[in-house]
């Protein structure tokens, strides 16, 4: 894919993996260096076996950048919570096509709650749930690793997935952003990007290591130069 033809890809920290005890100065240190969203992973120990954060840490976070809250639900039946992530501050709020079982009603409760509306797909799950839904949406979430833990590695047939999402987006929805989570680091990050993402998610290779996260984001803008 050229440049011409596209935006730059957009940098999603995940904070996840930033020391939650300080996540003001975590949210910072992204804005700083650059982040064009903060990603917020919400996990209920059901859906998934972790359990993170809720709506009253989303409204911390809110106060502490002017960045875009990419709020990615990993919790069943999110329909129980959509207004209270969007009253704490979530711009996008992105849900599982498996944690429901009415994905139109719920797609348009996100739409009437004011954020705008995300939808992730797990690693199987056919992209068929995907085409009925694009119409809805403002954002497409492929996971490239099961959901539920940071540092996992990147599943490599998430490549053709993307591209798949890619040309269904540009054909159904162009609107529609198409954001890869999980795994994304300095070698598989190049790979998403060529594949057709416009947002990448990154939390242990922007808050892990031994490197400073404005190091780590200019690592990864440098890696995925040239591949979009
Ligand atoms: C995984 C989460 C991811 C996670 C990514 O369930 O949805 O957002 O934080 O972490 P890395 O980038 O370390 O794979
Ligand atoms: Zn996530």
């Amino acid at each position: 894919m050229t440049s011409q033809s596209r935006n730059p890809v957009r940098l999603a920290p995940s904070i996840l993996s930033a020391d939650f005890a300080n996540l003001g100065a975590a949210v910072a240190a992204a804005e700083d260096a650059g982040a064009d969203l903060i990603h917020v992973d919400v996990m209920d120990g059901q859906f998934v076996p972790n359990i993170s954060i809720g709506p009253a840490v989303v409204g911390a976070v809110k106060r502490h950048t002017s960045l875009p809250l990419d709020v990615h639900l990993m919790i069943s039946t999110p329909e129980r919570y959509v207004a209270d992530f969007s009253s704490a501050g979530a711009d996008y709020i992105t849900v599982h096509a498996e944690a429901t079982h009415h994905l139109h009603r719920l797609l348009q409760s996100v739409r009437e709650s004011g954020a705008k509306v995300g939808l992730a797909l797990n690693p199987l799950t056919p992209l068929a749930v995907l085409e009925g839904a694009l119409g809805y949406l403002d954002l497409a979430l492929i996971m490239s690793v099961d959901p539920g833990f940071g540092g996992q590695e990147f599943i490599g047939g998430s490549v053709s997935r993307i591209e798949a999402a890619r040309r269904m987006r540009d054909r159904i929805n162009p609107n529609c952003l198409i954001e890869v989570d999980g795994g994304i680091n300095l070698r598989t990050a190049p790979l998403a990007a060529a594949a057709g993402a416009d947002i990448l998610v990154a939390g242990s290779a922007v808050y892990g290591g031994g490197a400073s996260v404005r190091e780590n984001i200019a690592e990864l803008r440098a890696a995925i130069s040239g591949a979009d």
